[in-house]
Parts: structure tokens; C-alpha cells; sequence
């Protein structure tokens, strides 16, 4: 039996992923640390709420008292750590959150697996990371490797490569059983609608316009999120600490592609008046936009025997499904209407 503790628990792919875990591995204790930002949503777990070896904690990784005691608390053996600024975008117009959330909270959360993990063997603690750190590629360019130079280009990329800087230097240093996953962009159910993909989805159904970027050719690899939470597993259980492993989708599409292929799937499931692709619109460029992203994940299909499991037109369309079916969700998301939730469900509870 192992005890997790689950940073950003709440947010889009920690939430998949504590949902997954608790499905495959019930007889573990699983604790979620989420400070419930704009993006962490509680009411994306509702349906945990009665379980009895599940546990909802409302605090921020950066205040290293709390962690401490929950790692005491509950003899946290493994951390698998998602909590993070993670849209590029708002990086851009506002980077303090990501240099204090992003870097100062890792290196919190590192400093107490030091000390309360002194002399522990049988400890793990992973990083989630991205594959922004690498940079951008060019079309013939071969895909990142585990061993590609780190070269970020946004506040958002820069804060995640220096937390996994940090993450490899307790290794190497403290000798700390750390594992670091770099994984390509994700899409499924419950990712904040600032993301192209639900954006696009939400945006369509709403008359709006779907913006795209540029000339919409920037590349991206998509991975559907539970095929993330798969990789996680297999690296937590089966990684060998220190080792970094790249987890994508083999699925690169243009945004263009991807925005004409979500447009074409809701002409088939939602048809309107008009095709949604009269709504597409072209709109400035994100500043520093990298052109491509591209994941080798040969080490990780080789030495743990992962392999994504959707394929993407069949991912594609239960999401823009679970989008159609959880309107209110996008809804309550949107207006901030959620904390309320939080509110009334949390406000008598101790830590
Ligand atoms: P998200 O923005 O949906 O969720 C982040 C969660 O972290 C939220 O629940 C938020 O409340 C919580 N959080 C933020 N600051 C916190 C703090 N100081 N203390 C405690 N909790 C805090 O993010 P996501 O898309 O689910 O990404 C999760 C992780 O995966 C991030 O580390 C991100 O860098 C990484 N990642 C994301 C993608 C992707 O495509 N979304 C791809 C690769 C890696
Ligand atoms: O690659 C992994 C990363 O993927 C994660 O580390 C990040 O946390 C995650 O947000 C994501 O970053 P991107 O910037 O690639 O994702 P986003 O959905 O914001 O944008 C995808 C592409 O679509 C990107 O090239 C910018 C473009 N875009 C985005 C939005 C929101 C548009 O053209 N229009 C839009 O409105």
C-alpha cells in the first residue's frame, strides 16, 4: 500500500489523474494539496467526496509548514507533484505567479522530502513536467529526446525548466529518489477552457469566433490526458529514480488542423445553420510562440513498455462529448461560480 500525496489534485490533469489512480490502486491513501487557483476545481472530484481513503487538503505547496505536516501527518511515501501555473499565455501578462508557484513551490516541496525522507529508500518523489523546456523545433528537426538542450522561451517554460533543474540537482546532490516526466500537450475532459482545445469546443457552441494564432501552422503533439496518467504510473512505479522520461502522443497536427478537425465534428454531432469553421479567425501571434513541439518517447515504450492507448479522432470526439454533456461544469468554471462549492462543502472542515 502506498500513501500519495497529489499536488494541484484539482486542476485538469491532476484530477484525471487522481480519479485514475484511486480506479486502478484502491487500497492506497491518496491525499490532494491544491490551493484552488482559477484553474483547481474541487467540484471535478465531487464524486470522491465519500471515499474514505481519500483526503482533500486546501493549502498552497509553497507554505512548507503545512506540507511538512502532511507529509508527517499522513507518512506520505510518494509524491507525484502537478501543482503549477501552467497557461502560457497568462505567463506572459503576469509571470510572478509562475516564478513563485512554479519554482519557489517545487523547491519547497523538495526541501521537505529532504528533510522528512532522510535515509528513506523506499520513498518517490515525481515531477510533472512538460516539453516546453526544450524549446522549439523546426519542421525537419527530430523530435526531443531526454538528452535534447533545455532552451524555454516563455516565463511559463523558463519557470518549469528551473524547477526541474531543481529536481535534478536533489538527486544528484541529496541523493532524493526523484522522477521527472516531460510529456507533450494533453486534451480530454475537465481542461479549463483557456486551452485551445475546449476553448475551441465551448466558443464554437457559442457563436463566438475561434481564435487562432498566427497562421495557425505552429505544431503541437497531443496526447489524450489518460494515456498521461498511464505514463505516470508506469514511471512511478517502474522509473528508476533520477531518469527523466518523455511521455507524447506520436500526434502532431498543426492548430489549424486541429481546429478545422474539431469544427468538422461538431458539424457531425451539433449541426448548425452553418459549417463552425465560418467562425475560425485569424488573430495576432502569442509573443515567442514556439513553432514546434515533438516527443521521442522511445525510452519510456522501451524500458516500461508504455504506449499511448487512444487514438486522436476518437479522443477528439469523446472530448468535444464530455464538453457537450458538462456544459454546466464550463459554465460554474467560468463565472468562478465553483468556489462557491468549495464554500459551502469546505467551509466547516478542519485541515
Ligand atoms: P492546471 O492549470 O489545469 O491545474 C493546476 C492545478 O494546480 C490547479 O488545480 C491549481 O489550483 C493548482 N495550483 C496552482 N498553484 C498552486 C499552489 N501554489 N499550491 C497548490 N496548488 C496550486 O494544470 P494542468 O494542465 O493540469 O497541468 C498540470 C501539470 O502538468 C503542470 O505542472 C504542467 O506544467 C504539466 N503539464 C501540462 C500539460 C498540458 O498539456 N496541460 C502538458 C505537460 C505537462
Ligand atoms: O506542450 C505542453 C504544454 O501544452 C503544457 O506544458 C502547457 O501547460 C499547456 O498549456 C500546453 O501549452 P500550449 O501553449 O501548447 O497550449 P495552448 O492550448 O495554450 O495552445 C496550443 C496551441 O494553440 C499553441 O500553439 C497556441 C495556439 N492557440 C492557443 C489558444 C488558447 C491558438 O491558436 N488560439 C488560442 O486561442
Amino acid at each position: 500500500m502506498s500513501r500519495l500525496l497529489i499536488t494541484g489534485g484539482a486542476g485538469f490533469i491532476g484530477g484525471n489523474f487522481t480519479r485514475y489512480w484511486m480506479r486502478q490502486h484502491p487500497e492506497d491513501r491518496v491525499v490532494v494539496l491544491d490551493a484552488l487557483t482559477y484553474a483547481g476545481n474541487l467540484e471535478s472530484l465531487q464524486d470522491l467526496e465519500s471515499d474514505p481513503s481519500w483526503r482533500f487538503v486546501h493549502g498552497d505547496i509553497c507554505d512548507r509548514e503545512l506540507v511538512e505536516k502532511l507529509f508527517r501527518e499522513e507518512n506520505i511515501d510518494r509524491v507525484v507533484h502537478f501543482a503549477a501555473e501552467s497557461h502560457v499565455d497568462r505567463s506572459i501578462t503576469g509571470p510572478d505567479a509562475f516564478i513563485r508557484t512554479n519554482i519557489e513551490g517545487t523547491f519547497s516541496l523538495l526541501e521537505v522530502a529532504r528533510a522528512v525522507w532522510q535515509e528513506r529508500d523506499d520513498v518517490r518523489f515525481l515531477h510533472v513536467s512538460t516539453d516546453e523546456v526544450y524549446g522549439s523545433l523546426d519542421t525537419q528537426d527530430a523530435a526531443f529526446t531526454e538528452t535534447s538542450p533545455y532552451r524555454p522561451n516563455s516565463p511559463y517554460s523558463a519557470s518549469k525548466a528551473a524547477s526541474d533543474h531543481l529536481v535534478r540537482a536533489y538527486f544528484e546532490t541529496y541523493g532524493l529518489p526523484v522522477l521527472t516526466t516531460n510529456c507533450s500537450n494533453n486534451y480530454g475532459p475537465y481542461q479549463f477552457p483557456e486551452k485551445l482545445i475546449p476553448l475551441v469546443i465551448l466558443n464554437a457552441l457559442e457563436g463566438k469566433p475561434l481564435p487562432v494564432y498566427g497562421d495557425g501552422k505552429n505544431i503541437r503533439d497531443w496526447l489524450f490526458v489518460e494515456d498521461h496518467c498511464t505514463g505516470i504510473e508506469a514511471v512511478l512505479q517502474n522509473g528508476k529514480a533520477g531518469e527523466v522520461y518523455n511521455i507524447g502522443g506520436g500526434t502532431e497536427r498543426t492548430n489549424i488542423e486541429i481546429v478545422e478537425t474539431l469544427c468538422s465534428c461538431l458539424d457531425r454531432l451539433v449541426p448548425a445553420s452553418l459549417s463552425y469553421r465560418e467562425q475560425i479567425q485569424f488573430v495576432t501571434d502569442r509573443p515567442g510562440h514556439d513553432f514546434r513541439y515533438a516527443i521521442d518517447a522511445g525510452r519510456i515504450e522501451a524500458r516500461l513498455g508504455w504506449k499511448p492507448a487512444m487514438d486522436f479522432e476518437t479522443g477528439i470526439e469523446q472530448t468535444i462529448h464530455w464538453y457537450l454533456d458538462h456544459r454546466d461544469w464550463c459554465d460554474r468554471i467560468r463565472s468562478g461560480a465553483y468556489r462557491d462549492y468549495y464554500e459551502q462543502q469546505y467551509s466547516q472542515r478542519t485541515r
